[in-house]
C-alpha cells in the first residue's frame, strides 16, 4: 500500500541516520558543511570543484548589509522583544520577487531558454515591458564586481559553460537593444552557474534561503545583545513625509455619541 508520506533524503537504520545513502555519523568530521549542504539538496557528493564552486556561491550571497528588507523586518521584530528564530523567520518572510527572488526567475529564464537565441529572448521581454532577471543594478552599471568574481571562479573550475554563455550574450543583446548597459548582477551570475551545477530553477529560493540565513541570524543576534528593545533610530521629523490630513475638528455627530 502506498504510504502518505513519502521521502528520499534521509532514513533510520539500524538505530543510526542516513542522509541520501550515507550514515551521518561517518559524514561528520569528513564533509565540510558546504558539501553536506550539496548532498542534501542534490542527493549526491559533490566532486572538489563542484564544491568550490559551491562555496563561492554561498559565501556570495551571505551577508549585505543593514538596508535590504529582510534585514529590516528581522531586527524590527527582535526590537518588538521578540527570540531570535522569529527574528529570522520574519527576515525570511520579507524575501520576495524584488529581494532574492531575481535569482530563482533569471535560473528560469536560462534553463527553459537554454536552446532559444538572446536576441529572441530579449526581445520577448523588452516587447512586452518586461525587467529581465539577473540585469541590471541600482549603483553598478558598468560591472558587478560579484558577478565578475563569480564568472572568474567558475572559469577557473570548468563550469564556464552554455548556461554562462547564454547569460553574457542576453547582456550583449541587452545593450545592443536598449542602447544602455544593464550589467548581469550577482543574481544573474549565480543562477547560470548554479544551472551549470545542474540546480533546478525550482530550487532557486531555496539556495537563497540556505545562503542568506547566516546573515540574517548575525543580524538578528546583534540586534538582540546591542540594541534596546523597542530602539527608536528613525527621526520622524527628519526621515518622514506625512501625506494625510492636517489636524481638523471631529463633527458634532461623532462627539454626541459619546
Ligand atoms: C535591480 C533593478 C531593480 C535596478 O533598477 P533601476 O535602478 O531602476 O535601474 P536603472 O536606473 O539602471 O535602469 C532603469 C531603466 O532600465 C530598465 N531596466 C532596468 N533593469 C532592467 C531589466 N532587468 N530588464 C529590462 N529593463 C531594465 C528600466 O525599465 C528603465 O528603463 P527606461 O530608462 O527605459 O525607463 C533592476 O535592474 C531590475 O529590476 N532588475 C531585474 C531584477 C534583478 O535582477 N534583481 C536583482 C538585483 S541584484
Amino acid at each position: 500500500m502506498e504510504k502518505k508520506w513519502r521521502t528520499a533524503i534521509s532514513w533510520h537504520f539500524h538505530g543510526e541516520s542516513y542522509v541520501r545513502g550515507y550514515n551521518l555519523r561517518e559524514l561528520i568530521g569528513n564533509l565540510t558543511f558546504t558539501e553536506a549542504i550539496y548532498l542534501v539538496l542534490k542527493g549526491e557528493l559533490p566532486t572538489e570543484r563542484e564544491r568550490k564552486m559551491m562555496d563561492a556561491i554561498l559565501v556570495t550571497m551571505i551577508e549585505h548589509s543593514i538596508a535590504p528588507p529582510s534585514v529590516i523586518a528581522a531586527r524590527a521584530v527582535i526590537s518588538g522583544g521578540n527570540p531570535i528564530h522569529v527574528g529570522v523567520g520574519a527576515g525570511v518572510l520579507a524575501f520576495g520577487r524584488a529581494h532574492g527572488g531575481a535569482l530563482e526567475d533569471a535560473m528560469r529564464l536560462l534553463q527553459e531558454n537554454i536552446e532559444k537565441r538572446a536576441d529572441v529572448i530579449v526581445s520577448s521581454y523588452l516587447s512586452e515591458g518586461k525587467r529581465i532577471p539577473g540585469f541590471g543594478h541600482r549603483y553598478y552599471k558598468e560591472k558587478d564586481p560579484r558577478a565578475e568574481r563569480i564568472f572568474e571562479i567558475s572559469k577557473e573550475l570548468g563550469f564556464f559553460g552554455k548556461y554562462c554563455e547564454l547569460v553574457k550574450e542576453i547582456e550583449r543583446e541587452i545593450e545592443r537593444k536598449k542602447g544602455k548597459r544593464l550589467v548581469v548582477n550577482v543574481d544573474g551570475a549565480v543562477a547560470a552557474v548554479a544551472s551549470e551545477l545542474g540546480f533546478d530553477w525550482r530550487l532557486g529560493e531555496g539556495l537563497w534561503i540556505v545562503g542568506r540565513i547566516p546573515g540574517l541570524v548575525a543580524h538578528t543576534y546583534e540586534e538582540y545583545t546591542m540594541e534596546k528593545p523597542f530602539s527608536k533610530r528613525l527621526n520622524e521629523e527628519e526621515e518622514v513625509e506625512y501625506l494625510g490630513k492636517k489636524p481638523r475638528e471631529l463633527p458634532g455627530y461623532f462627539k454626541r455619541r459619546r
